[in-house]
């Protein structure tokens, strides 16, 4: 039986910093399966898709073939073959995504992709529904949050860092939108799994938070 870890927690808890960096101290796969629903709104972007119509999402989501590959360690997603990681993180997918993964069509299909990597695979998967929905046995879970404040600080130094010119109050705006559309949705909202263990990450350290999180998977004897 494999071993998995889920993660779950709104958008810019450092989640993805924080799985990858736990992947590789216990030599687990990290599944980011936000990058699955992004390369999704990609297909739909490039479909030229109204995404407030259902149906259109719907039709298209059928033709869009999403496989997950590892290069190095590094999770390389597929759309229809084409490696699209390097246009992934962008604002415009990650605002699609957020408005085309409530499509039960759309989480039905990519659900299916992550159990089955799960079952193969000892892994540490993240996401907003991991824990309540895709691996609901999993040996740990963790749900992983900060304020809104820090969150948005986090991602607006993350983009001055780049050279990006950018407004904290607007970064802290789409984080608020973004969170209330994943936990308010009627398809698998985000929130915390009866059994998952709160972590607040807003005056911890990147390591410090790493650490713990090693130290719950020691606790459970693996
Ligand atoms: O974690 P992220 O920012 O890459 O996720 C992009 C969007 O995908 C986010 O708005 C919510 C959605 N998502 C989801 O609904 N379920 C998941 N398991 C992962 C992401």
């Amino acid at each position: 039986m494999s071993y998995n870890v889920a993660v779950d927690g709104p958008a810019g808890a450092g989640k993805s910093t924080i799985a990858r960096a736990v992947a590789k101290r216990e030599h687990l796969i990290y599944v980011d399966t936000g990058a699955m629903y992004r390369a999704m709104a990609l297909h739909m972007l490039r479909s030229g898709v109204n995404l407030e119509d259902k149906a259109q999402i719907v039709a298209r989501c059928q033709e869009a073939d999403i496989s997950i590959r590892y290069e190095d360690g590094v999770q390389v997603v597929c759309l229809n073959g084409e490696n699209v990681n390097a246009y992934l993180r962008t604002e415009q997918v990650g605002d699609a995504a957020s408005r085309t993964s409530p499509v039960p069509e759309v989480r039905k299909k990519l659900v299916e992709l992550q159990k089955k990597l799960a079952e193969e695979n000892d892994c540490i998967m993240d996401g907003r529904d991991i824990g309540t929905r895709v691996l609901p046995h999993a040996q740990l879970k963790i749900y992983l949050t900060a304020s809104v404040e820090v969150r948005a600080r986090r991602r607006y130094e993350e983009l001055v860092g780049k050279g990006e010119t950018c407004d904290l109050a607007r970064i802290q705006a789409d984080i608020e939108e973004r969170d209330y559309r994943d936990m308010h949705r009627e398809e698998s909202p985000l929130m915390q799994a009866s059994d998952a263990v709160l972590v607040d990450t807003s005056a911890m350290g990147v390591e410090e938070v790493i650490d713990r999180i090693c130290q719950e998977i020691r606790q459970r004897g693996r």
